[in-house]
């Protein structure tokens, strides 16, 4: 049985309003992306990584890949307009996988991975089909309906997800491929597709970690940063 990651650069970070995608981003002495292969290339328990990019940026990640020893990434393929078609490309990028296989999709621009995630989750789908990283909600979560308060939720039971998110490779395509069948994609991240489109799965958490940010906004680079300089 192997086990792939693909991580997802397929993206532009409007949100961060910088010229270049956020994951090509400089912090401390190399890009926001080389510290996310980095973490994958240097686990045990993967055997191979792909990167999803941005038609745009394919050659300028061939070129990161050419600067870097990594020995699990190598490839590189176009991503999609959307979230979910940059995933249904990588999926389309192991044809090779058999059902059981293990599949783990990474943002990009959550750098501050650690190795615990990472074989955390790999280790959950020895036991089930699907598995995401996620933190407890500290803040209370409201339920907005055309800027009234409509309800909220209670807080115990809700949970803030990360990724890694992780599938035995047959699942993750059976819900992509259910969810093209229906013909509208109603799912934010890859668990939500296994969720709405295979809802008799069930996805095991894996306890998060708060310093696991997704680099979204400028200060998020400064906190990226600071971090880099305690370690
Ligand atoms: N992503 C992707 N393909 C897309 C959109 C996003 O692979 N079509 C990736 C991003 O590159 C990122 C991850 O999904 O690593 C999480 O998305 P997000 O933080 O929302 O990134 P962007 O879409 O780039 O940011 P923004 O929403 O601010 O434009």
């Amino acid at each position: 049985m192997k086990t792939y990651v693909a991580i997802l650069a397929g993206g532009i970070g409007a949100r961060m309003g910088s010229a270049l995608p956020k994951q090509f981003i400089t912090v401390g002495e190399r890009c926001i992306i080389e510290y996310t292969i980095d973490a994958f290339d240097r686990s045990e328990e993967v055997d191979e990584i792909i990167v999803v990019v941005h038609p745009d940026w394919l050659e300028h990640m061939e070129y990161l890949i050419s600067c870097n020893r990594w020995t699990k990434c190598k490839r590189v393929v176009p991503g999609g307009k959307e979230r979910y078609e940059s995933t249904l490309n990588a999926l389309k990028a192991f044809p090779e996988a058999s059902d059981e296989d293990k599949i783990l999709l990474h943002d990009a621009v959550r750098p501050l991975v650690s190795n615990a995630l990472i074989e955390g989750t790999i280790a959950a789908l020895d036991e089930c089909e699907a598995a995401g990283v996620a933190v407890a909600c500290t803040d209370t979560v409201w339920r907005v309906v055309d800027g009234i308060v409509e309800s909220i939720p209670e807080r115990k039971s809700l949970m803030r997800a990360q990724t890694p998110q992780g599938f035995r490779f047959g699942i993750i395509k059976s819900a992509y491929r259910k969810a093209l069948e229906q013909g509208e994609i109603a799912a934010t991240d890859d668990c939500g597709m296994v969720s709405r489109y295979m809802p008799e799965t069930r996805i095991h958490i894996v306890e998060g970690d708060e310093r696991n940010i997704k680099i979204t906004y400028p200060q998020d680079l400064s906190f990226l940063e600071n971090y880099l300089k305690t370690i």
